[in-house]
């Protein structure tokens, strides 16, 4: 007998949002995409060049993972080191912010460092401030003279009252070598909601991702992790809803579109090769994560 929480995923996972039109969300003569799905579509090149080939207002979430700037290396063509970054960030920020839909949430991964100013200009293009979610890392250098680094910033911004927001509950925590609960919640653990608590704005359940699995000869994606995405995923849309990610990376993002059935729209300029091999051999129903959505 399938648990609720096993239940009401299959059911999710029946519902049919049929066959992805592209061309209703591009400008008459918009370049074709690389790669198609029967959800989704995929360009090879500089998010600046495709993302005004998006009508206005089509999308229901952004979600961008943009390089931080710090000269790290990921393909030939990524500028890790940009002396106007936030400038840059500005530009395809608006553009982001154009095709987003009224309603709709907005998304960036950043360091705080970054998110500062990027979540101001956001605020100053009439999104509204929703959350600074802070994602705990498990591994990261100390940097001396400073405090230790343990979190990014995951900005969530909407475009005026959100359309979507699926309220989600994370396990009880249990310990992993006894079986135990961890916690006593104050005594009040017997008036809880047994499929789960709310979701926190601090996460420190997503784990790091073996950057080995999605490189191609010298060239790293910096994959994260697909219980991030599933939870942005989850959290903002429904099926058949439109998310785009104008920095794909490894793909992570369109994975987790695929298995949870809604439309996306991918761009990447040095590993587009790596998603479309990602999303033809990934066992796509494997990225399940033990969240309980409360429709
Ligand atoms: C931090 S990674 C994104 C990783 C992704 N979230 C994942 O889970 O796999 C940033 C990606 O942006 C790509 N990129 C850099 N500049 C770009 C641009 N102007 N347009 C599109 N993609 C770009 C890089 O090639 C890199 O793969």
């Amino acid at each position: 007998m399938p648990s609720t929480r096993e239940s009401r995923n299959q059911t999710r996972l029946r519902l049919d949002s049929g066959q992805f039109d592209v061309s209703g969300v591009l400008v008459p003569d918009a370049d074709e995409p690389i790669y198609r799905t029967s959800l989704g579509a995929l360009w090879s090149g500089d998010c600046m060049d495709v993302l005004p080939m998006i009508r206005d207002e089509v999308v229901d979430t952004v979600f961008a993972d943009p390089p931080f700037n710090l000269g790290k290396e990921y393909g030939e063509r990524t500028n890790d080191l940009r002396p106007d970054y936030l400038e840059w960030c500005y530009q395809w920020l608006s553009e982001c912010v154009r095709i987003l839909k009224p309603g709709g949430s907005f998304f960036v991964y950043n360091l705080p460092k970054w998110n500062i100013p990027i979540g101001a200009f956001l605020g100053t293009q009439g999104l509204e401030f929703r959350h600074w979610i802070a994602v705990e890392l498990s591994a990261c250098l100390p940097i001396p003279g400073r405090l230790h680094p343990s979190h990014y910033s995951l900005l969530y911004y909407s475009k005026g009252k959100p359309k979507t927001f699926r309220k989600i509950r994370t396990p009880i925590a249990l310990c992993r070598h006894c079986g135990k609960e961890l916690k006593d919640y104050g005594g009040h653990r017997q008036a809880m909601n047994p499929n789960g608590v709310n979701l926190k704005d601090v996460w420190t359940d997503i784990p790091p991702v073996r950057h080995r699995k999605f490189k191609s000869g010298d060239r790293k994606a910096n994959a994260l992790s697909t219980k991030l995405l599933d939870r942005v995923v989850e959290m903002s849309t429904v099926p058949g809803d439109l998310v785009i990610d104008p920095f794909g990376g490894s793909g992570t993002t369109f994975a987790v579109c695929e298995s949870r059935r809604r439309h996306w729209l991918g761009i990447e300029l040095d590993f587009a090769d790596v998603i479309v091999d990602r999303l033809e051999r990934d066992d796509i129903r494997s990225h399940r994560n033990d969240d309980f959505i409360e429709d």
